[in-house]
């Protein structure tokens, strides 16, 4: 049979509320064309985030039900840490409530100021998590990187010349991360010759190795179906050579855990660990829940193993490739190779006529929300660009994405219709839109709460209510 089937049936289901488009533009005038402030009520398809969205199984519900809740010690724990130790083999697990928890406390006994630590993309609580300690977050993107229309499978990769110069510098690098998948720089995976070839240049200067390991098994699998010489080897047997090379990781349950919260730090420094116990207890919890409940680290210890099945990874390649697939048969501009837990529209390609200074992931964001309910995230000036605060210019950002962020095992193919033929629409009617101004900021991750307005026709800036008239 060529036909891919999802390897699960629906046991459960949500309804979704069905809204109109004069009701939607009213929610979105309201919200500022911000969609994180739009309640999820409102929003037909969510591919918002790939993190905490996944829908659980039979087997991880039925485990929540075994969840030990004692205080100290709890059985759940110790299938958590046996669950992670087979597939990591690191020593020591510190369960944390979410990934950016790991990040504070492995951090904060690690980074001193002025410190720099290289990855091939920091995700932005890594690197804001290195910055509040007065050190550098150092991004080494791979030059394959930014050309989107490239079939190079590996464009997750870490640029080994910008390390080596660095390590050659006088900086002090006191640890250098990598992120499996590279969610910052598209979702794109990181080839097993490119990670053997950065850890052992780290272990020849004595540099311990963290992976982020958020979408490993998504990476394990794309090692699986494009790097020669591991097409025999299971998803698992290659997620355990990554870990073997590395000292630790960093992990979010809530992407390829396929749990809806949680996370840990595995390393082999019981040292270290000793240390990180210490602030684990003082801000998250003892060290056998780690400030999750017994039920949460249940669901992480099956939601692991599960990830790992070929049948799940197949399906999961093969769902982002119909989204993909339909988007291009649509002349919708996206970036390739897709990455798995995304696909990642284009918005400077898509409008070529709004400039990164007017918001072009914005608009196109704010229209597949319009034109069907679905929301996206914007991957650009609006997130990763800033307002000099001299000129009241915009300094824009790499690149102008819009992320279809896709969660697990949750959405169906008609869904994926339905995004692709509201992308489609607004494809067609791609020339009559007009660029948006921010109208209101906060000083630091203003894409959450930001406030926004479209440009009317002539580039004037009337403000949300009455741009939304010139449409
Ligand atoms: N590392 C990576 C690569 C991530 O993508 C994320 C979160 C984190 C760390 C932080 O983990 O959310 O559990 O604290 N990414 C989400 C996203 C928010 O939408 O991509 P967290």
């Amino acid at each position: 049979m060529k036909t891919i089937i999802e390897p699960f049936r629906t046991k459960t289901v949500e309804a979704i509320r069905f809204s109109t488009q004069a009701e939607r533009e009213k929610l979105l005038s309201n919200a500022g064309f911000n969609l994180f402030q739009i309640r999820a009520s409102d929003v037909m398809v969510d591919l918002l985030t790939d993190s905490g969205t996944s829908a659980m199984s039979s087997e991880q519900w039925s485990a929540m039900m075994r969840g030990d809740e004692s205080y100290a010690g709890c059985q759940s724990f110790y299938r958590f840490i046996d669950a992670v130790q087979n597939i990591f083999g690191f020593k020591e697990v510190l369960p944390v409530h979410q990934g950016r928890a790991g990040e504070r406390i492995l951090f904060t006994n690690l980074v001193k100021p002025g410190d720099v630590i290289p990855s091939n993309t920091h995700f932005d609580t890594t690197r804001a998590n290195i910055e509040a300690l007065q050190a550098v977050a150092m991004d080494c993107p791979c030059k394959e990187s930014i050309d989107h229309e490239s079939s190079f499978p590996f464009k997750g990769n870490i640029d080994l010349d910008s390390v080596n110069e660095l390590i050659n510098s006088k900086a002090n690098v006191p640890f250098a991360m990598l992120t499996v998948t590279n969610n910052a720089c598209g979702g794109q995976p990181v080839a097993m010759s490119n990670i053997k070839a950065y850890c052992a240049l780290m272990r020849k200067h004595g540099v311990p190795i963290y992976i982020d390991a958020a979408r490993f098994a998504e990476n394990a699998y794309l090692i699986k179906t494009q790097e020669p010489g591991y097409e025999n080897k299971t998803v698992a047997e290659i997620a355990r050579e990554i870990f073997d090379l590395a000292d630790g990781c960093l992990m979010s349950a809530k992407k390829d855990g396929l749990a809806n919260m949680g996370g840990f730090i595995a390393l082999n420094d019981t040292k270290l660990a000793a240390g990180l116990k210490k602030d684990l207890i003082r801000t998250e919890g003892f060290p056998t829940y780690g400030g999750l409940s017994g039920r949460d680290l249940e669901t992480i210890a099956v939601g692991l193993q599960e990830v790992l099945s070929e049948d799940y990874q197949r399906y999961r390649h093969a769902s982002a490739n119909y989204m993909a697939r339909g988007l291009l048969d649509a002349g919708v501009p996206i970036m390739l190779p897709h990455a798995l837990h995304a696909v990642y529209i284009d918005a400077a390609r898509f409008l070529p006529h709004i400039p990164a200074h007017q918001f072009p992931g914005q608009v196109v964001v704010c229209e597949l929300y319009r034109e069907g309910g679905v929301r996206s995230c914007e991957i650009g000036t609006a997130m990763f660009g800033k307002t000099d605060p001299k000129t009241g210019k915009e300094i824009p950002a790499m690149n102008e994405l819009v992320r279809l962020a896709l969660p697990r095992r949750v959405y169906s193919q008609s869904h994926f219709d339905f995004v692709i033929e509201a992308a489609k629409n607004v494809y067609e009617r791609r020339n009559s839109l007009s660029g948006m101004r921010i109208v209101w900021q906060p000083e630091a991750l203003r894409h959450f709460t930001a406030e926004f307005a479209y440009l009317d026709e002539n580039g004037s800036n009337p403000s949300g209510k009455e741009a939304l008239a010139c449409h």
